[in-house]
């Protein structure tokens, strides 16, 4: 949530700060702001709305070519309205600093009350503009920036991510971060911080991951890494970035969204690269001296807790491990959590900066117990923080709306489960034909989607003015139902239901009518006749299906959309697509705003 960019070197550096935004968008587009000096005096411009306002309003000719430093911000409002007064960056009293942040000061209102004693005036509804001034109060007492910045963070409760400017060293930028994304970007003479890689990937891979507790100074051709604990210079050593700038551009399509769906089977063959032995065994180096848990307990958020869903019954099924799936922003809170020693929790999170899931992996790591992170951020929190780490390798995902990354996951579980099967003895001839199966999804899906995507085309058009819509499935496929509704609701906006299907006759059957549709998974497989049935229950009351099902059915609906029967589970890695491009139509044929949706972002960095 929020994007910040802070850039130092020999370039201008508004047009690369500009720039950093564009590719930090999807973190929050709310409203956006620089900051920069220039001839001895601080420069703010910020505006409220997308990006493309502030690019109207900043000058990138004339003198502010010959700016070398500064900062930027994309908003993702926790604190006050959209509003240009509360746009970041944010300036101390006297106009000497200036600050971007990402993340809540929780204890803001108390500083407030205080510098408000001691005569600071407020312009703004922002823990932000607090935390810039209490820095200022405290370097006025000591005339030492470093102290002072230390001092207020460590006074500062809650998470953020921030960097600093000050008028009189204006070509130093200083960073740091608590629980919130904060990368150091290191060029040959220059210097970028960033919230994620991709703001500034144009000009170099090499990156510093910076830990909390920690401050970052950095200039052109230098920076230092300070404990704020105790002042001490930390020794990092920097890291590659293994992809390349275009895995994070369109790449000819409409949007990120569609591109991410059609990139689905090339995510499913990196992920299975080297996963696979001769023997047909999977192979996870990262667990080899973990023995199977007695119970595995699943926490995530959103679209990750989905594919947590769905692992669930692979897990359960396949390595017969008995699994419990949380919702992180529950788990955090609950009353009591009674682990055995010999369980294991598994954190599922896409960006790996998710705030309730991290929450998650501190409490079970207080419990001192095993934790594995499934995540697609190298260097992220989660991946720093969990003992072991799985990565999903989907590439960048920038749409808001997930789709590759949830696949990846998926895949992912699957090994796990077969994993574990393997490690209890546990593997039979069905779990070799899965293990085979695995390996030919991605032909199978690369073929598929171009009919995949023209049917959803058509359907969309047809349903585009429903007002709402359940999404009903059974077993493996109901946590897909949950899925779809997920996406259609993110995207289009129109109202959506994710249901288990047996669960329509105990109460919500009464919203049905003509024009409330549903949007049924009937596969061919054990349960076909059940989901059959809880379909007539609904035409019966009028109500429009568009069912999802194999060549093989019989279900006599509206609107039949055959996919090719393959082995269960496996089957979800052809459903998906379905429900992601589905809810994309709906979504573009409606003129949403497919990748950035309103009032979400795509790292939720606050609880
Ligand atoms: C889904 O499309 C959303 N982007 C959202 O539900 C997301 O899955 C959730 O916020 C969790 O994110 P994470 O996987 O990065 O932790």
């Amino acid at each position: 949530m929020c994007g910040i960019i802070g850039y130092t070197g020999h370039r201008p550096a508004l047009p690369i700060v500009l720039e950093g935004l564009e590719h930090l968008e999807y973190r929050g587009y709310d409203s956006a702001g620089v900051g920069y000096v220039l001839n001895k005096e601080l420069t703010v411009v910020r505006t409220k709305g997308k990006l493309k306002n502030l690019r109207d309003a900043v000058s990138t000719t004339g003198s502010a070519l010959t700016v070398t430093c500064a900062i930027g911000h994309t908003r993702w409002a926790t604190h006050g309205i959209p509003e240009e007064r509360n746009a970041h960056p944010h300036v101390c009293a006297d106009k000497s600093l200036a600050i971007v942040h990402n993340g809540i000061i929780e204890n803001y209102l108390e500083i407030k009350e205080e510098l408000l004693a001691a005569g600071y005036s407020f312009y703004s509804d922002t823990d932000t503009e607090v935390l810039v001034n209490l820095i200022h109060f405290l370097r006025a007492k000591e005339n030492d920036l470093l102290g002072a910045f230390s001092k207020a963070l460590a006074r500062a409760n809650g998470t953020y991510a921030v960097c600093l400017i000050d008028v009189s060293n204006p070509g130093t930028l200083y960073a740091a971060r608590k629980s919130a994304p904060l990368i150091l970007g290191r060029g040959v003479g220059e210097s970028f911080i960033a919230s994620d890689v991709p703001a500034f990937l144009a000009y170099t891979r090499e990156v510093v991951f910076l830990e909390d507790g920690e401050i970052l100074v950095a200039e052109p051709e230098k920076h230092t890494i300070y404990r704020i604990a105790d002042g001490c210079t930390v020794k990092r050593s920097s890291q590659l970035i293994q992809w390349g700038m275009q895995a994070a551009q369109k790449g000819g399509y409409r949007h990120f969204m569609l591109k991410e769906i059609f990139e689905q089977p090339r995510v499913l063959k990196d992920c299975l690269t080297g996963r696979i032995n001769a023997q047909g065994n999977i192979v996870l180096p990262e667990l080899e001296n973990v023995a199977p848990p007695n119970r595995i307990h699943i926490i995530a958020c959103g679209t990750s807790y989905h594919a947590g869903l769905w692992g669930q019954h692979l897990l359960e099924d396949l390595a017969q491990i008995p699994v419990s799936v949380e919702i992180a922003s529950e788990f955090r809170y609950k009353e009591r959590f009674l682990p055995d020693k010999n369980d294991l929790v598994l954190v599922i999170s896409q960006s790996g900066e998710t705030a309730d899931t991290l929450a998650a992996l501190e409490r079970a790591k207080k419990e001192k117990i095993a934790t594995l992170g499934l995540c697609n951020v190298v260097g992220s929190s989660l991946a720093r923080e969990a003992d072991t780490v799985i990565y999903t390798q989907a590439g960048p995902e920038i749409s808001v709306a997930s789709t590759k990354a949830m696949t990846s996951q998926m895949l992912m579980l699957c090994t796990l489960a077969l994993f574990f099967a393997r490690k209890k003895g546990l593997i039979d001839k069905r779990q070799r034909t899965l293990a085979k199966t695995l390996s030919s999804l991605a032909v199978l899906l690369e073929a598929q989607l171009p009919n995949m995507h023209r049917r959803a085309q058509s359907l969309a058009r047809k349903y585009a003015e429903a007002r709402s819509f359940f999404y009903l499935g059974r077993g493996h496929c109901f946590p897909l139902a949950l899925e779809g509704a997920l996406k259609l609701k993110e995207l289009s906006y129109i109202h959506a239901e994710g249901y288990a299907a047996g669960e329509m006759k105990h109460g919500p059957i009464a919203l049905i009518d003509s024009a409330f549709p549903t949007f049924v998974l009937a596969m061919n497989d054990s349960l076909y006749p059940k989901i059959r049935s809880n379909v007539v229950e609904i035409q019966s009351r009028e109500g429009h299906i568009i069912a999802l099902t194999n060549p093989e059915t019989d279900i006599d609906v509206d609107d039949r959309w055959e996919i090719p029967r393959i082995i269960d589970p496996l089957q979800a890695f052809l459903i998906l697509p379905c429900l992601q491009l589905f809810s994309y139509e709906m979504a573009d044929f409606l003129g949403k705003d497919v990748d950035q949706p309103r009032n979400l972002a795509k790292s939720v960095t606050v609880e």
